[in-house]
């Protein structure tokens, strides 16, 4: 970025409908002044920043932008603070001239000024983010599943009932919040499963906007309930379809989530068995080892599509580490590169197990060499130590003994893929 023409700037509220321009100019969507007034209500303006041209003394055109939100992460036996990045943009007139480097090396300042020892992001590309030291900590599975697919069945998940409902957020929005909270804490949480922090992303969550639903429905809930208790919920949309006087509708769940899993397969029976509808479409992050793939009898049938959810940047690599617990005792020196922040940069020696991790500085020799990158892969649980070194991005000191390879792996791999429900 050139300083002589743009300037990093904070963004206030006031200037919601400048920021919210920018992102409508980035990623081409349509909006409309509701939404402006919604996140106006919603973004966290202590944490929204922006660039804007240097025009004389006044304030310039905002051209850049990027907020983000302060989580509780749930990494492998505990949590961290972290801070999520979202609504990056930069107005496509000025686009490859740095501006976005410069918001991230903002962002990333910010979050070792404010204790936050991780960053994560849900990207629109791929490629964009790994140039910053983001790892892909989350991968996801998306289903495009045939109605009436046949489940194994699961004895007693005909006892759940299930109620459908149209999603009104101020009659629901406790309930599921109360479950999707619930979900997210004890043994069975996953790592990465992201809170909803503010009333304005509760808000965000039961959003339906016109100008997004195309031709589809309202937004509609299933509920599940578990001797009588509620237990579950999944958001949907169905979009009719009429060809040659027969019905191919299609429906969309955009979240499912259940405190059991007699509930979720009551939950996913239900959206496989909706009139008028020849395909469901599943919420578009589900975790890798989501039960759903298997219930299906036939898995191949739901197309299974893999790809990236969540990336994940270490900041702070000593607190970042010592948040998280391992599932195996390890003791090894790892040298780590980082072009961005040099702190992280060096030897490393990891300790611990499944009570306590630290990550102290040292001058032994290595056992693995890796990026930033790859660690951040590592950390919430997911990505295999043994796949990294196939493709080259993991070395071992001794190339001949993969043990510190498998002892790296055994130690950082948790037993519940990490899973993100919701965008942020
Ligand atoms: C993606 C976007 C934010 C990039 O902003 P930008 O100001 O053009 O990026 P920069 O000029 O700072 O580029 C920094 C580096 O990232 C690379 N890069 C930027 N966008 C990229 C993309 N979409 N794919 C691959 N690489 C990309 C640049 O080539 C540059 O690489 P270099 O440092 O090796 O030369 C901008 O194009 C945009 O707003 N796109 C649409 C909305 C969007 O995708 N937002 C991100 C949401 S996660």
């Amino acid at each position: 970025m050139n300083e002589s023409d743009y300037r990093l700037v904070e963004v206030g509220p006031d200037r919601a409908e400048e920021y919210w321009g920018i992102v409508q100019w980035s990623f081409g969507a349509p909006s409309s002044p509701a939404e402006v007034e919604r996140r106006r209500r919603s973004l966290d303006w202590s944490r929204t920043v922006g660039c804007e041209t240097c025009a004389g003394t006044g304030p310039g055109r905002l051209v850049a932008v990027s907020t983000s939100w302060r989580f509780d992460l749930p990494v492998p036996g505990g949590r961290t603070p972290a801070a999520g990045l979202t609504w990056v943009g930069v107005h496509p007139e000025r686009r490859r001239q740095g501006l976005l480097r410069a918001l991230i090396a903002r962002h990333l300042a910010d979050c070792a000024r404010r204790g936050e020892p991780v960053s994560v992001l849900t990207a629109a590309e791929a490629p964009i983010y790994p140039r910053f030291g983001y790892g892909q900590a989350i991968d996801r599975v998306e289903l495009t599943i045939p109605s009436r697919a046949g489940l194994i069945s699961l004895p007693g998940s005909e006892r759940i009932a299930v109620e459908l409902v149209d999603a009104e957020a101020e009659r629901w929005s406790d309930q599921v919040e109360s479950i999707h909270q619930q979900a997210g804490q004890g043994p069975w949480a996953r790592p990465g499963w992201v809170p909803c922090v503010t009333s304005g992303m509760v808000e965000e969550h039961f959003e339906d906007l016109p100008e997004h639903r195309g031709q589809a429905e309202t937004l509609k809930l299933a509920l599940a309930y578990r001797e009588g208790r509620p237990s579950g919920y999944a958001f949907f949309q169905r979009t009719p379809k009429w060809v040659h006087g027969r019905a191919v509708g299609a429906a969309q769940i955009n979240e499912l989530v259940a405190l059991d899993p007699l509930s979720a397969h009551a939950l996913w029976e239900r959206m496989l068995d909706l009139d008028l509808v020849e395909q469901v479409t599943s919420p578009l992050h589900l975790p890798v080892d989501d039960p759903i793939l298997d219930w299906l009898v036939d898995p191949r049938c739901a197309q299974p599509r893999w790809g990236d959810a969540v990336w994940l940047r270490l900041v702070d690599l000593p607190a970042a580490w010592a948040a998280r617990r391992l599932s195996a005792p390890v003791d090894l020196v790892l040298e780590v590169t980082d072009q961005l922040i040099e702190a992280n940069a060096g030897r490393w020696r990891l300790v611990g197990g499944p009570d306590r991790t630290s990550l102290t500085r040292t001058d032994q020799a290595p056992d693995l060499s890796l990026d930033i990158k790859e660690l951040g892969r590592l950390y919430l649980g997911g990505g295999s130590v043994g796949a990294l070194a196939q493709a080259g991005l993991i070395t071992a000191s001794d190339r001949s003994d993969p043990a510190a390879l498998a002892r790296l792996d055994a130690a950082c791999h948790h037993w519940l893929a990490p899973g993100l429900t919701r965008l942020f």
